[in-house]
């Protein structure tokens, strides 16, 4: 008994050491494949569109119809869908629109009517996630009708959110389980039905997280889930890149669970991993935030440590249940590797958090900064989870230990399962929250308004847009765009709703034409502001308007 034993021990051995050189040479490969991978993601570095200004203004009232909108964006955006829709309530398609990289324009139909209208838009960020909005201007007088239109379709939210969660369960227990079938342990044949059903879900996620992303980028029902085009507008935008590349790492995860282990079949796994990293990594406002040479490949090295991390939980505690040598060896082999998973994991996420967020109070004052604080509340129940799975019962599971101890540990590993669920579900809600770096670089942007009077034009920014102290500048000219140099300009502010007393600035001219003043706005909102142009009571004028200051 004891030299056939003698024997199988060195067969085992070298299979062991071929088999961490196998997962060892995986590893060596996807980091030094990383940079070229990501380099070919890289797109111009952007946050989240929002509307900066538009031409005429929220909440203008015009004396005449106008014959073009405008709208800038804080960025180039794609256009999904534009309409318009008369105090009526009849809404029309407006075709034809000029997209130049921030700004849309397009001309409005003839004979409008008076009262108030609604712009409704619907455009894509880079970070592929659609942003939708509205814009109210009135021709003559306000009639309080239509609405902005901008209520949220919950059941396509709820299709773009679970067509998410099933896409993430077949990349990370599906390809990651993978990853533990070709590093860890050959499978057992339940860990590989386990391994082929999340393939074959997140397979069937990709067309419907297609059309969810589609519909919801067109602003569409979900009635519209089967026509050509939703399905076209989902894979116009970056999303459609992650699921394509997600189809086909799929598709090659499935051929690897389908054949019998093997060179060919290693190869394929550690296709369809690396796959899994660069599918996350082609889009997101993550992948899309700058530096993106450093972005996108902490998206890739995240996405691998928790397809390994989270892969490996149910093959372990189906081969740990056995009892067998088999299982106590993968045991072994996954505590050997897991600290470094959990490494790049942690450094992954607490590099893309600081890129993200910024500035810690957004932790606390943005939808985005709660969704992370909720995360890692669950992630660190997790990992105090998984830290007393190994130091109180992987010693003793991995030296033989008897069912009890096995079953304890199994039932653990069930629970981080469970909050593994719960993360991934948390997770799914950063598609629908801006990420506080792109507010505070929306809310960076400047406000503008063109003020027209008489024979006077002015072009009044405020930088930043939002309430508090402002740098207002003023460029002006007579309506026929002669540039004017009057003897001096005065800025005044005026809260419509009286919140604050008017604000009154004496400007100061600068070296590029400009008329210079610092002023404190508290308020977010439209505010009424007016220059007085020329230096005493006789030959002052005056050219007035609004401005919208954000919050
Ligand atoms: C200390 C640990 C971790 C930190 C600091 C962290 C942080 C982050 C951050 C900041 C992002 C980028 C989100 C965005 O702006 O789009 C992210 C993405 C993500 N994290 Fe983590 N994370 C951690 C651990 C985990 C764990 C344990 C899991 C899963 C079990 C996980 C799952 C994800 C997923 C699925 C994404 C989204 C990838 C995408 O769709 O682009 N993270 N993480």
């Amino acid at each position: 008994m004891r030299v056939q034993s003698h024997g199988s021990g060195i067969r085992r051995r070298i299979a062991a050491g071929c088999q961490s050189a196998r997962a060892l040479a995986a590893v060596l490969v996807a980091v030094l494949a990383l940079p070229f991978l990501c380099l070919g993601l890289a797109t111009e570095a952007r946050a989240h569109a929002t509307l900066v200004s538009a031409e005429p203004a929220d909440n203008e009232v015009l004396q005449t119809a106008p014959t073009r909108l405008t709208l800038r964006f804080s960025e180039p955006v794609k256009l999904m869908s534009l309409s318009l829709a008369a105090p009526t309530g009849e809404t029309v398609a407006l075709k034809g629109a000029e997209v130049d990289g921030t700004d849309v324009s397009v001309a409005v139909p003839a004979n409008m009517a008076e009262g108030t209208h609604a712009i409704r838009y619907r455009i894509v960020s880079a970070d592929s996630h659609p942003v939708g909005g509205s814009v109210l201007f009135s021709v003559g007088a306000p009639s309080g009708t239509p609405g902005r239109g901008d209520a949220p379709d919950w059941p396509v939210a709820a299709l773009v959110f679970s067509s998410k969660l099933l896409l993430y369960l077949g990349l990370f227990v599906g390809i990651g389980g993978l990853a533990y079938g070709a590093a860890i342990q050959p499978f057992e044949s339940a860990a590989r039905r386990v391994v082929r059903v999340f393939l074959v879900l997140g397979l069937v996620a990709v067309p419907v997280a297609l059309a969810a992303q589609g519909l919801d980028a067109l602003g569409a029902s979900i009635g519209a889930f089967f026509q050509p085009d939703s399905w076209a507008a989902g894979a116009e935008t970056s999303f459609g890149r992650t699921l394509g590349i997600a189809a086909v790492s799929f598709l090659l995860g499935l051929a690897a669970a389908f054949l019998p282990g093997g060179r060919i079949g290693t190869v394929l796994a550690g296709l369809s991993f690396l796959g899994a990293g660069l599918s996350l990594a082609a889009s997101g406002h993550a992948s899309a935030a700058p530096p993106q040479w450093a972005t996108r490949p902490a998206v890739f090295l995240h996405t691998l440590a928790i397809a390994f991390w989270v892969g490996s939980l149910l093959p372990l505690a189906l081969a740990i249940q056995g009892g067998r040598e088999e299982g106590r060896a993968a045991l072994k082999r996954f505590s050997a590797a897991i600290p470094f998973v959990l490494l790049a994991l942690v450094a992954s996420g607490v590099l893309l958090g600081v890129v993200q967020v910024r500035e810690p109070d957004a932790l606390f004052d943005t939808a985005y900064g709660w969704v992370l604080v909720a995360k890692l509340g669950l992630v660190s129940l997790l990992l105090l989870l998984a830290a007393a799975n190994r130091w109180s019962l992987t010693p003793a599971v991995a030296g033989g230990a008897d069912r009890t101890v096995r079953e304890r540990m199994v039932g653990l590993i069930g629970m981080e399962l469970a909050l593994v669920l719960l993360v991934l579900a948390v997770v799914a809600f950063w598609r629908f929250t801006p990420p506080p770096r792109a507010l505070q670089e929306a809310a960076r942007q400047p406000a503008v308004a063109y003020l027209v009077t008489g024979r006077l034009a002015a072009e009044v920014t405020l930088r930043p847009g939002r309430a508090g102290p402002v740098e207002a500048s003023a460029a002006l000219s007579t309506i026929d765009y002669v540039p004017i140099d009057p003897k001096g300009v005065t800025f005044v502010f005026t809260d419509p709703a009286g919140r604050v007393p008017p604000v009154r600035q004496a400007g100061v001219r600068s070296g590029n034409g400009l008329w210079q003043a610092n002023a404190a706005l508290p308020v977010p909102g439209r505010w009424q502001v007016w220059l007085e142009v020329g230096d005493n009571r006789v030959e002052l004028e005056k050219v007035e308007g609004t401005i919208d200051v954000r919050p």
